[in-house]
């Protein structure tokens, strides 16, 4: 079955119609956020107390903060890259995480059918992102792996009446459709908003990975063949 079919079994008993999200618990149901009903995949899943308990012992301003774009094929590489620049020895943490990391470009690809990605991976310790908006995007895959996840609801014309209807937790991820997507337009699921959490005294550092698709780099006119 195509991703693109896979998004007929959505069904009542996991969305939710007001917010537009569905919630699951299996990386084949992100497909899901092809459905014009659907404005937020979030993807539960609990993860190796390796991973999580590295991460807790990770001292702030240690992990990665990149972005790069690449092909599907070279992303482990890039990530591996990003980690080594960073300093950060290996480890079965820093290996659970360059994994994680990994198999969601791969699930994002096969949903958005894309080859070429972009990778953000944020140490993030200020507001960042505050204002409810919706990406210009098709769609966009979220992790946060340390730190207060990014938060989804629903506001009016002036910010201050934001609603909150959900926070992600750690390691959920978020496959959010953008105003891009060839459904949003046509549907509500423009209405939900998101916006980072807010960041205090008593904030732990955010590690938040963000996919997209990317563009191939354009031959240069001579590679081309167009100037000789
Ligand atoms: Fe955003």
């Amino acid at each position: 079955m195509s991703a693109r079919a896979a998004s007929n079994r959505i069904d009542d008993r996991s969305i939710h119609r007001e917010t537009s999200v569905v919630t699951v618990d299996a990386p084949n149901d992100l497909a899901l956020i092809h459905d014009p009903g659907v404005a937020l995949v979030h993807w539960q899943r609990a993860m190796p107390a390796a991973l999580r308990e590295g991460l807790e012992s990770t001292a702030d301003g240690t992990l990665p903060h990149v972005r790069f774009s690449a092909p599907l094929r070279a992303v482990e590489q890039a990530t591996v890259a990003a980690f080594e620049a960073a300093g950060i020895g290996s480890s079965v943490a820093r290996h659970l995480l360059i994994g994680d990391i990994v198999l969601l470009a791969i699930l994002y690809s096969h949903v958005e059918q894309a080859e070429w990605l972009s990778v953000r991976l944020e140490r993030i310790d200020h507001d960042a992102c505050r204002k409810p908006h919706v990406d210009r995007v098709t769609t966009r895959l979220l992790c946060t792996y340390r730190g207060a996840g990014t938060e989804f609801g629903q506001t009016g014309v002036e910010n201050e009446d934001w609603r909150c209807d959900l926070s992600l937790r750690r390691f959920d991820v978020g496959l959010v459709k953008g105003l891009l997507h060839p459904s949003a337009r046509s549907s509500d699921t423009s209405k939900l908003l998101h916006r980072s959490p807010r960041f205090t005294a008593d904030s732990q550092e955010r590690f938040l990975l963000c996919i997209g698709s990317a563009e191939p780099p354009r031959p240069r006119a001579r590679d081309a063949g167009l100037l000789h």
